[in-house]
């Protein structure tokens, strides 16, 4: 749906010339929730204000829907802009207009009637959960609540995608955690992609399909979350998962913080075991070794889930039996469909 191709930004309106994204690629599908994470200067809102041309890539291509944004004139772009809905950090509301009034305001430039303004700000105030601060001005609203309005104002023309940028980095842990229920909510009701940045593993872990992980301008990695979660690659991307590892993110670490008396003396084979789905939930390990003579220690385990997926990720040490046989019990779990990586033997 959203195709970017070669993108790249400098910024010349400074001394130096700041190159702020540079040969980004990404393909973002129809109803994803995709997720872009970085530290800060990373160039995740640069990459974003691009999408919808409120920054003017330097090079580079993007496409939505086949439709080329960059050749598009300022009438065009004003139209289309409409189906691409945006919401910040600060929220940026109007401090001297209601609630009402502000997610009025799309609708009013859209050339809507009043009676349809009136009747689609009564339908966004309840898909937001604000039907009842409808006459409330921002700064007598939580920061939850604005960030509500600022979500109720960005949809308010049937957007097909929603940029977010940071939108819950202001916000405290629950209220974070509302306001993402409420965007992947909207996401599977009104089939909305929706593009979101943030510094934040947890969000990214909380509702992205995808994520593309981003250092210096470039983006250094890009996957399913599940996939990037369990396996990053990259050192920015293993900092990021470490914000909420219950997980270890290499084989050192999976050795070093087993259990004492196994590393002091080690007398099998240590791997790591990882599930994913409904395996997570099957006696998979037991009923592959209760045929042979391997018996296993569990020195470290996880069992969550991202977004709806269930995954478990066990640190086991594999002991009786011969070589063979250990090999034997590897291969079998694989066939089965788990990864299982060999930390030590
Ligand atoms: N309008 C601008 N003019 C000049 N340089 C800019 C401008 N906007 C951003 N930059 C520079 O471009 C680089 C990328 O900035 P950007 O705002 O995209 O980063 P970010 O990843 O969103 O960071 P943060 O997490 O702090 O919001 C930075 O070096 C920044 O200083
Ligand atoms: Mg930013």
């Amino acid at each position: 749906m959203i195709h970017i191709s070669n993108l790249e930004k400098v910024y010349d309106n400074v001394p130096g010339r700041i190159p702020a994204i540079q040969q980004i690629n990404l393909d973002i599908e129809r109803g994803e929730i995709f997720g872009i994470i970085g530290h800060s200067g990373a160039g995740k809102s640069t990459l974003l204000r691009c999408v919808n041309m409120l920054e003017r890539p330097t090079s580079g291509t993007i496409t939505i829907d086949g439709e080329d944004m960059i050749a598009l004139d300022s009438r065009q772009l004003q139209v289309k802009r409409r189906k691409i809905g945006m919401i910040f950090q600060h929220f940026n509301l109007l401090s001297s207009a209601t609630v009402a009034d502000n997610i009025a305001f799309p609708l009013k430039l859209a050339g809507m009637s009043k009676a349809a303004i009136r009747s689609r700000i009564e339908e966004l105030l309840e898909l937001v959960g604000l039907t009842d601060h409808a006459r409330k001005y921002p700064n007598q609203l939580s920061g939850g609540q604005k960030q509500r309005v600022g979500i109720a104002r960005a949809l308010a023309n049937h957007p097909d995608i929603l940029l977010c940028d940071e939108a819950t980095s202001a916000l405290d842990p629950q209220t974070t955690s509302s306001i993402l229920s409420l965007l992947l909510d909207i996401n599977k009701k009104l089939g909305i992609t929706i593009l979101l940045i943030t510094h934040e593993m947890q969000v990214i872990r909380a509702i992205c399909d995808r994520v593309a992980v981003m250092e210096g301008g470039h983006v250094v990695e890009t996957g399913k979350v599940l996939d990037v979660f369990l396996k990053p690659q990259h050192a920015v991307t293993k900092d990021f998962v470490g914000q909420v590892s219950d997980l270890n993110t290499d084989a050192k670490a999976g050795e070093q913080s087993a259990a004492p008396e196994a590393s002091v003396s080690p007398r099998g084979t240590r791997v790591r075991i990882t599930y994913i789905g409904s395996k997570t939930y099957e006696p998979i390990l037991f009923q592959t070794v209760k045929t042979t003579n391997v018996s296993f220690a569990i020195l470290q385990g996880t069992i969550s889930s991202m977004k709806d997926v269930p995954y478990g990720q066990l640190v086991v040490e594999l002991t009786g039996g011969d070589a063979q046989e250990i090999q034997t019990v590897i291969t079998k779990l694989k066939q089965e469909g788990i990864d299982v990586e060999v930390l030590s033997s």
